[in-house]
């Protein structure tokens, strides 16, 4: 049989491995390794993998690539990033280090409010240029799926400007991208004290609008106690689930007001940050089949005194994802590998389960998890070659690559040097 490419001389082949489920407790300690291992592609998906001796009796093809003994793991799966936006906001860095909370600053004028004058300004080949330079800085770190969100326009001209950048995106960049329409990311300044009209025209008029352009798949809201209150997220995400999109939270980031049991009365596909949620809403996605995605690195960022609970989370058998939150704002961080670091040392998971929680969890985070998100037969062929001794590696040594290529459907998309 004939293969596109053949991957030999892998010295460890980290498949993850399993069946078509999110992995939940112990199975995110597994990570199905194989030595001297080779994998066969055709038409961008995995055909087989085994031994070198196996792959090359079985299969003939023109194009071997050699992995040289290093080590492939299943490329990243971003499954949460705001990576459309003009300008970046390190002054507010610079504020949280003199001591100002996040809210703080964002309610002195910065945050989300300060992001959207330029966003609503900038024309979609600007929007377009700054995120694809962004997005391939995430590729040169092993990125190859990503999850984008609007959210930076909170008018309906707007937001659908940067859903029209998002599709362009991922029509023209060689990963796979994930639109996610984020209208009530804040209230605009000129309904700051008329919620009930920018409610109004997120369930009148933009979501309608999203829905019928079919331009986003997921709706996301942030709910926190200085923005979207549990009422206004339910009557909000309530309307997105009528037009037929699946649903994400911003839920407990910096308090926990009942974030996550909303997401399990609503059957959202995931909650993200639950950077204090407690045992109960714990129990509430659990008992909902609801994908926590934890955001290690947007707490890092806001310097928090504690993280979102992720050993008892896995204990309670949650399938626990993890991404960057890529932002200008409380997270600019693109970097799959130093989130595995920081829930690692930060989150007390042990890199076997970051890497299970960045990749096929993330990709059931997304609704992708029967097609990417590990590497088996029939699933796309996307993957990284690291030069590390052991999967250790990656969140031991933070701060420097070790990615030799990545490969997205079969292809080579980035090498390193
Ligand atoms: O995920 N929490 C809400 N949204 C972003 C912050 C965006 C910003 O500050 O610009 C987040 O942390
Ligand atoms: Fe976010």
């Amino acid at each position: 049989m004939k293969a596109d490419t053949i991957i030999t001389n892998i010295g460890t082949l980290i498949s993850l491995a399993g069946n078509d489920k999110p992995r939940c407790g112990k199975e995110m300690e597994s990570i199905s390794p194989v030595h001297d291992a080779a994998l066969a592609i055709k038409d961008g998906l995995i055909l087989a993998l085994g031994s070198s001796t196996d792959i090359l009796n079985r299969f003939s093809c023109t194009d071997i690539l050699d992995a040289k003994g290093g080590t492939v793991l299943p490329g990243f799966v971003d499954c949460h990033t705001h990576p459309i936006f003009v300008h970046t906001r390190e002054d507010e860095f610079a504020l949280r280090i003199a001591g100002k909370s996040y809210v703080e600053i964002a309610q002195a004028g910065g945050g989300i409010r300060s992001t959207i004058a330029s966003t609503r300004d900038a024309s979609e080949e600007l929007l377009f240029q700054l995120a694809a330079q962004r997005i391939k800085k995430m590729i040169s770190q092993g990125t190859t799926t990503l999850e984008a969100k609007s959210g930076y326009g909170l008018d309906t001209k707007s937001e659908l400007k940067q859903l029209r950048v998002i599709k362009r995106l991922s029509e023209e960049l060689p990963i796979d991208i994930i639109p996610t329409f984020m209208g009530a990311h804040e209230y605009p300044v000129e309904y700051k004290t008329d919620h009930e009209r920018y409610l109004e025209i997120l369930c009148e008029e933009m979501i309608p609008a999203v829905a019928e352009q079919g331009i986003a798949e997921f709706c996301d809201i942030f709910t926190e106690a200085h923005v979207y209150s549990i009422e206004e997220s339910r009557r909000i995400l309530q309307c997105a689930k009528d037009h037929g999109l699946k649903l994400k939270m911003h839920a407990d980031e910096i308090e926990p007001i009942g974030g996550a049991e909303l997401a399990a009365e609503l059957g959202c596909v995931s909650a993200d940050h639950l950077g204090t949620t407690g045992d109960q809403g714990i129990a509430a996605l659990q008992r909902a089949g609801v994908i926590p995605v934890l955001l290690p690195a947007t707490l890092f960022s806001l310097r928090a005194k504690s993280y979102a609970r992720a050993l008892p989370m896995i204990q309670q058998g949650l399938p626990v994802a993890i991404a960057t939150d890529y932002n200008p704002g409380s997270c600019n961080c693109d970097s799959m590998p130093f989130t595995m670091t920081l829930a690692c040392l930060q989150m007390g998971m042990s890199p076997a389960a970051a890497l299970n929680a960045a990749t096929i969890n993330a990709a059931h985070a997304i609704s992708r998890g029967a097609v990417l998100g590990t590497l088996e037969a029939g699933k796309q062929a996307d993957l990284c070659i690291w030069d590390i001794p052991s999967l250790n590696f990656i969140p031991y040594h933070f701060g420097s690559s070790h990615l030799c290529r990545v490969i997205k459907k079969g292809k080579c998309i980035y090498s390193a040097g």
